[in-house]
C-alpha cells in the first residue's frame, strides 16, 4: 500500500516516486495551490497538488482535518526560502500524483496541537490524543525500553516466564481486586499485585533467573504516580546476594539510558541508609538534585518555653527539625502562607520559620513570630548548626517523627523546585538497611515496612526475636530524582525464620497456613537462597519522558478516581450475570450511573 512512512522522506529520496499513507494534519489553500500536511506514526510531510490535474485536485478540495489518505507523487526539494528547518521533513515535499481518500473524519473532538484541552477529554478520545507527537513519542519511548531491557535480561540468562492473574491475594501493602468463581459459589480470586510469591516457588523449582514485564493490580489512593493496574519490570535470581544483584541491576538502568537517552548515569550509584535518608532528606526517596537538608534541633529546644518545640523534643517519638532555604528571606507572607498550607497536607500543625537579616546582629537581626519564645543560647545553636547567612529563612517543623519527616521532606522538594535550586538532571541512589518492622497503626504490633517475605539482617529466629524493632532488613530500593523505581530484597528462604516473621506480624500459625501454606511447604523442599527486584516500568518510563504523571506514558490509564473514560469502567452489570456469579449488591448506587 505505501512505500515509506512520511516521516522518514528526505533530500535522499528526491526525484525518487514514492507512495505514503497517513492522517491529514493540516490542509491550507494557497492562490490555487493546495498544501496538505500529512502525518503518520514517524512525523510529518507537505504534499503539494496544483491544478494542473483537476481529478485529483478537486479530491484535495474534499479532505479534512483526519482525513485518512494514500498519496502517491514526486519527491522534489522545497522551493527556496520555504524550506521549514523544524520539521524534519522539512528540506522537501511531495508533489502529488494521484490521490485516495481512504476514509473521511468527522471533525475531531479537539484539535492536536492544542495544549490547553483538559485530561478528561483527551482520556475520553484516548485514540486521538495517541495520535499527537507528544504521546507517540512516549509510546515510542517506552517500547524502546522495553526491548533494551528485556535484551539485557536475555543476555544475562534470564527466562522470561508468566505467572497467573487469577491468583490469590499477595500482600504488597493495597487492597486487592477480587473475581468472583462462577463455579465456586462465594469463593473469590484476587488479581494479583505483584507475582511475588511465584516468583520465588520459581525459584525453588530451579529456574534460577527469572524475568516477566507483568501488570500487577492495587485497590489504593491513586496518585500521579500510582495506578490501579501497572507494569513492573519483575526480577528473580537464585544463589545471588544483594551486592550481586544490586550490580547487576544498576547496569541494566546504566545501559538502558545510555542506549535510550544517551545519558552517563554513574557507576556505582550511591548508597545510603534507610536511617540516613528520613534524617537528612525526611524521606525514603530522597531527590538528591535538592541540595537542602533537614537539620536536627531536638537537643536545643527541649528546655525552651514555647511548648510547640519542646514537647516533640522531649518526646522519644517527636522531632524538631529545622530547613534552611538560602535567599529565603525574600518570600512574602503569602507565600510562606502557601508554603503553610502545603505542609498541612501532610499533617504539620504550623511551620515556623525564622528570616535572617543580619546573622552578625543575633536576635536583632532576626525576623520571626516565635522568637519572643527562644532564649539567645537556642538562636545562637540554630544560626550556628543550619549555617544560616543573611537573606536566608529557616522554617521549623515539630511533631511525631513521621509528620515532621513527611511535611519537611515534601517542602523541601517542593522549595527546590519552586525557588530553582536543582541541581543535575539525573540523581540515581540505592536507598539500604531498611527497618524490618514499623509500628502497625493500631500501634500495638508490627507492620512489615517491605512484603513478609523479605530477609532480614539476622540468622536465627532468637535474634530475629530478641529485639525486632532494630532488626534491618536485606532490603533495597532504586530512587531516580526523588521517585521509587524499583525495589527488592534477599527472601527468606528457611522456613522457621518465615514462620517467626509471620508470628512477629501478627499473622497466627493457622492464618499463615491457610493463606501462604504453599509457600511454607516449598520453603521445606529444597529451597534455594534467593533474592530479586521489581521496577515499575510506568514511573522509569515516565521518568525517561519528563513527564510528571504515569499517565502520560500509558496507552490508556485510569483517571484519579480509577474509572476508565473510554469504556465507562467499572460498570454495572446485569442481574442475570450477578446471579450466574452468586453475587448480590449489598445496596444499589444512587445514582444509578457508574
Ligand atoms: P513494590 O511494591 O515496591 O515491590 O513495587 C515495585 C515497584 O512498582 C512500582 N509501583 C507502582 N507503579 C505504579 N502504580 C502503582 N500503584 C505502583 N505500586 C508500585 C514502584 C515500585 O518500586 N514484589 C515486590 C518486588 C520485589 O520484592 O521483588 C514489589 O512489588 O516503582
Ligand atoms: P502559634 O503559637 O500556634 O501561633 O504558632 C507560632 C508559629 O509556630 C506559627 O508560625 C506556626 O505556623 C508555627 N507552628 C505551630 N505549630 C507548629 C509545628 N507543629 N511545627 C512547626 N511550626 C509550628
Amino acid at each position: 500500500m505505501r512505500t515509506h512512512y512520511c516521516g522518514e522522506l528526505n533530500e535522499d529520496h528526491i526525484d525518487q516516486q514514492v507512495t505514503v499513507c497517513g492522517w491529514v494534519h493540516r490542509r491550507r489553500d494557497h492562490g490555487g495551490v493546495i498544501f496538505i500536511d500529512l502525518r503518520d506514526r514517524e512525523g510529518l510531510l507537505q504534499v503539494v497538488y496544483d491544478p494542473d490535474r483537476p481529478d485529483v485536485f478537486a479530491t484535495a478540495e474534499k479532505v479534512r482535518s483526519e482525513y485518512v489518505l494514500r498519496v502517491t507523487g514526486r519527491v522534489r526539494r522545497r522551493p527556496e526560502g520555504t524550506e521549514n528547518p523544524k520539521m524534519a521533513t522539512g528540506q522537501i515535499e511531495v508533489l502529488g500524483l494521484e490521490l485516495e481518500i481512504l476514509n473521511a473524519s468527522e471533525t475531531p473532538p479537539f484539535q492536536l496541537d492544542d495544549e490547553q484541552v483538559s485530561e478528561e477529554h483527551r482520556l475520553r478520545y484516548r485514540y486521538i490524543d495517541l495520535r499527537r507527537p507528544r504521546m507517540l513519542e512516549n509510546m515510542k519511548l517506552r517500547s524502546r525500553v522495553t526491548s533494551e531491557l528485556r535484551r539485557y535480561l536475555d543476555d544475562n540468562g534470564f527466562l522470561d516466564m508468566e505467572t497467573p492473574m487469577l491468583t490469590r491475594a499477595t500482600p504488597e501493602g493495597a487492597r486487592d481486586f477480587l473475581v468472583p468463581s462462577r463455579l465456586h459459589p462465594g469463593a473469590f480470586y484476587a488479581l494479583p499485585q505483584s507475582p511475588q510469591l511465584f516468583k520465588q516457588l520459581l525459584m525453588v523449582s530451579g529456574m534460577d533467573r527469572y524475568y516477566q514485564l507483568v501488570r500487577c493490580f492495587r485497590d489504593e489512593d491513586l496518585r500521579a504516580d500510582r495506578q490501579p493496574e501497572f507494569t513492573q519490570l519483575d526480577i528473580e535470581t537464585s544463589f545471588m546476594d544483594e551486592e550481586a544483584i544490586m550490580n547487576m541491576m544498576e547496569k541494566m538502568i546504566r545501559r538502558l539510558f545510555k542506549a535510550v537517552l544517551d545519558v552517563e548515569l554513574p557507576d556505582p550509584f550511591p548508597r545510603m541508609t534507610h536511617a540516613e535518608a528520613m534524617h537528612r532528606y525526611g524521606s525514603d526517596r530522597p531527590d538528591l538534585r535538592v541540595p537542602l537538608e533537614l537539620i536536627d534541633v531536638g537537643d536545643v529546644m527541649a528546655e525552651v518555653e514555647f511548648k510547640v518545640f519542646s514537647g516533640p523534643a522531649k518526646d522519644p517519638h517527636g522531632r524538631v527539625a529545622a530547613l534552611r532555604l538560602p535567599g529565603g528571606g525574600a518570600l512574602s507572607r503569602k507565600e510562606i502562607d502557601e508554603y503553610t498550607d502545603f505542609v498541612g497536607i501532610y499533617g504539620a500543625k504550623g511551620l515556623a520559620y525564622i528570616k535572617v537579616n543580619a546573622v552578625a546582629k543575633g536576635r536583632e537581626g532576626l525576623q520571626s513570630p516565635i522568637l519572643k519564645f527562644l532564649p539567645d543560647e537556642a538562636i545562637n545553636a540554630i544560626l550556628e548548626r543550619t549555617g544560616a547567612e543573611d537573606g536566608d529563612l529557616i522554617f521549623f517543623g515539630a511533631d511525631k517523627k513521621a509528620v515532621v519527616n513527611e511535611s519537611l521532606g515534601a517542602l523541601r522538594v517542593r522549595l527546590g523546585h519552586d525557588r530553582g535550586l536543582v541541581e543535575g538532571e539525573w540523581k540515581p541512589l540505592w536507598v539500604v538497611d531498611f527497618p524490618m518492622f514499623e509500628p502497625d497503626e493500631e500501634g500495638g504490633g508490627f507492620a512489615a515496612l517491605h512484603h513478609p517475605f523479605t530477609a532480614p539482617q539476622v540468622e536465627d529466629v532468637a535474634a530475629l526475636e530478641a529485639d525486632p524493632h532494630h532488626v534491618l532488613s536485606r532490603a533495597y530500593d532504586m530512587v531516580i530524582n526523588g521517585t521509587e523505581v524499583g525495589g527488592g530484597s534477599i527472601r527468606i528462604h528457611r522456613a522457621d525464620i518465615q514462620a517467626a516473621v509471620f508470628r512477629l506480624l501478627g499473622i497466627a500459625d493457622e492464618e499463615a497456613r491457610e493463606k501462604f501454606g504453599f509457600l511454607l511447604d516449598a520453603l521445606k523442599y529444597g529451597c534455594p537462597p534467593h533474592g530479586g527486584i521489581a521496577f515499575g516500568l510506568d514511573r522509569l518510563v515516565m521518568l525517561m519522558a519528563g513527564e510528571g504523571s504515569i499517565r502520560e506514558v500509558m496507552a490508556f490509564p485510569k483517571t484519579q478516581s480509577g474509572n476508565c473514560l473510554l469504556t465507562q469502567a467499572p460498570a454495572p452489570v446485569s442481574e442475570a450475570q450477578l446471579k450466574e456469579l452468586h453475587i448480590a449488591v449489598r445496596k444499589k448506587p444512587s445514582t444509578g450511573k457508574s
